[in-house]
This record gives structure tokens, sequence and C-alpha cells, in this order.
């Protein structure tokens, strides 16, 4: 049987087993995917030990970044987001990294709820990881515009440098932004910690602005709460982002996508 894992640190909670579990099940693949606990110094450490016999891994907080360092090969999509949640060990032994967060937030966003990004005016909140990691999906999607807005401005300016080529981008600080737009992506971490990032509610039209949590609790997270009392038109949260990166990591091990609507629903 062929082993797969995802690796983290925290791990206990994640529903990747689950989530793959179900995705081999439907297809008919035969493998095992397990919940690996990484010691925070150790990343590199489980990651060797488990890809001796595994084929396979995904990589979540906090260890994404090194994980881009540590693989031999990149995807054009790892390449861009300087970031690593899928890795593939090749027949030759070499790892390669790729990244599935952004197509998995775009297809979350486009054919799961139904919102073409094709000419929107997008803002994308935050700039760390999580952000850049899913910028280049979010460009080839055709937004009118994508405005990374961040705390540090200077991190925002930063990866809007670092993406020019790819499309429509521009920074901004928080108190520079005054019209509204179609869609609001929350990419920060601000979520973990029960706290709301400075957007302020002139950005949301009533009844027509979209909002995206790429997190996801149990309830709505604090920020899809600000968004539905500010007349947000639809609010989501990151559990369909979940299936939809975890359907593309399971594409690249095993030749065959999954049917995530069924996952989804028997998740939620
Ligand atoms: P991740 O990998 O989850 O992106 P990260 O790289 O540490 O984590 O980035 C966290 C992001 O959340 C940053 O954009 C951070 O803003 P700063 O760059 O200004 O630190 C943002 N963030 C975290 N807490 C926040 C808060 N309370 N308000 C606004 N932004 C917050």
């Amino acid at each position: 049987m062929d082993r797969y894992a995802v690796i983290g640190n925290p791990i206990a909670h994640s529903k990747s087993p689950l989530i793959h579990s179900m995705f081999a099940e439907q297809t008919g693949e035969q493998l095992s995917y397990e919940a690996l606990l990484a010691p925070l110094e150790d990343f590199a450490g489980t990651l060797r030990s488990f890809l001796v016999e595994g084929r396979g891994v995904n990589v979540t907080v906090p260890f994404k970044e090194q994980a881009w360092e540590l693989v031999d090969q990149h995807t054009p999509a790892a390449q861009l987001a300087g970031a690593v949640n899928t890795i593939q060990r090749l027949d030759d032994g070499r790892l390669l990294g790729d990244n599935t967060d952004g197509k998995g937030l775009v297809r979350d966003i486009q054919h799961n709820a139904g919102f073409s990004l094709a000419d929107k005016r997008v803002l994308l909140v935050g700039a760390g990881g999580a952000a850049r990691g899913v910028i280049q999906p979010l460009l080839q999607a055709g937004p009118a515009q994508l405005c990374v807005v961040n705390r540090t401005v200077e991190k925002a300016e930063h990866l809007a440098r670092l993406f020019k080529d790819q499309g429509p981008i521009s920074a901004a600080g928080f108190d520079w932004l005054e019209e509204p737009v179609d869609l609001i992506i929350n990419a920060t971490s601000a979520s973990l910690d029960g706290k709301l990032p400075p957007i302020s509610p002139q950005l949301i039209l009533p009844g027509h602005t979209w909002c995206y949590d790429m997190m996801y609790a149990s309830e709505a997270t604090v920020f899809n709460r600000w968004a539905a009392q500010q007349g947000a038109v639809r609010c989501l949260d990151g559990l369909g982002m979940l299936v939809e990166q975890a359907a593309e990591a399971f594409l690249l091990w095993r030749g065959v996508r999954p049917d995530t609507a069924p996952v989804l629903a028997a998740l939620r």
C-alpha cells in the first residue's frame, strides 16, 4: 500500500487524513494517509524518514517555506509561491515540490461558489506566506485588479513587485483604501487569534461584495462575522480551499482528480 502523510506542528486536528481517505475510497486508489507531528526544530528529519518509504507528503504550518528549501525541484506554482505544500517522491528518489493552495482557493471561489474572478476588483488582505501562496493563481484568473493590503505596507509592496509580471497587482496600507471592491480575501493569521485586520467597512458594498476567509472553524470566523454585519453578500470560509488543495495534491500523486463535492458536504 502506498503511504502518504501530512506533516505539521500542531497536527492533531488536521482534516487531511479524513479527506484523503475519502478520496481513496471514492477513486479506488490503494493508499494510506497519516498525520505526522514534526518537532519544530526537525522538520527535515521527519520528512526524510517518512519519505524513505512514503510516496508523498502534504506540508502545513509552519513548515511550508522549509519544505521549499528541502525539495530538489519545484513546479512553476511552487517556484512563485516560495512555499511547498505538496511533495512527491519521484522514481529516482528526488523530491518534487508543488504548491496547490492557490489552485485550491481559485477552484473553490470559481467552481464551488460560482464567483467568476474575471474583471473583478479583488482585495487580498495579508502579505505573509499564506497570501504569497495564492497570488499567481488569482492573477491567472484575470481580475481587473488585485490589491494586496497589509499592516506592514513594505511586505505588500514587496509582493506587488515580485508578481508584477503576472498581472495587475498593487499594494496598499489599510488606511489608503476607500473604494468598495467585489471580493475581499482574508489571508492574515489574525483569525487564529480571534482578531480582525483593520479593514474599513467602506470597502464592502452591501449586497454586492463577497468575502472569503482562508481560515475555517466550526463556527463563522471573526472576519466572516464582521463581513456579514457590513452586508457582504456571501461569506465563505477556507474549508472548500482545504478540500480543493487536497484534490490537487491527490491528482499530482495518483493521476486522478477526486470529486470534491461529496467530501466537502460530508465535512460540513
Ligand atoms: P502566514 O504563513 O499564515 O501567512 P505569516 O507569514 O506570519 O503567516 O503572515 C501573517 C500575516 O497576517 C501578515 O500579513 C500579518 O501582518 P504583518 O505583516 O503586518 O505582520 C498579518 N496579521 C497577523 N495578525 C494581524 C492582525 N491582528 N491585524 C492585521 N494583520 C495581521
